[in-house]
């Protein structure tokens, strides 16, 4: 069965108590469902990880190498996180990076993200929805640059 990886980083296990206004009232368990309805038309399951720390989430990337493709989304490890980086370098498959906010429209320390140069894509700012979308360019990425469906 092929799956894909979901990797939420430090604070996003908290959705919808968070900052509701910057980061939506929608928890990661809702996530995880819209993520599902969306890949059910593959027949792929989803991993879902979340971790607080960074050598949690590495390890996480390291035994998930043969999912079909993962959807990022780092938290403030977007900023300085080098060895999430090198994770991610070696995860063999697509995987999209993604924000709930907008991070340019933020304060300046949100601007750049160190891992955002390896991504097939980035989504940012769409909330919940980004997740969906990520979801949705994975099942039109993967096939093609896995062979596995
Ligand atoms: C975030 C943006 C990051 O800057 C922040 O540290 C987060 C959430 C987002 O989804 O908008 O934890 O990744």
């Amino acid at each position: 069965m092929s799956a894909i990886l979901l990797v939420n980083g430090p604070n996003l296990g908290i959705l919808g108590r968070r900052e509701p206004e910057v980061y939506g009232t929608e928890t990661l368990y809702d996530i995880e469902r819209s993520i599902e309805k969306e890949i059910a038309e593959r027949g792929w399951d989803l991993v879902s990880v979340q971790r607080e720390s960074e050598g949690e989430l590495i390890r996480a990337i390291q035994e998930h190498y043969y999912t079909v493709g993962a959807i990022v989304n780092p938290g403030a490890l977007m900023i300085n996180g080098w060895g999430l980086r090198d994770a991610l370098a070696n995860y063999p498959r697509p995987w999209i990076e993604v924000h709930l906010s907008n991070v340019w429209a933020r304060e300046q320390f949100r601007h750049e993200s160190v891992l955002a140069p390896l991504a097939s894509g980035v989504v940012v700012g769409m909330g919940a929805l980004g997740y969906s979308l990520a979801a949705r360019a994975l099942l039109s990425m993967a096939p093609a640059a896995s062979g596995i469906g």
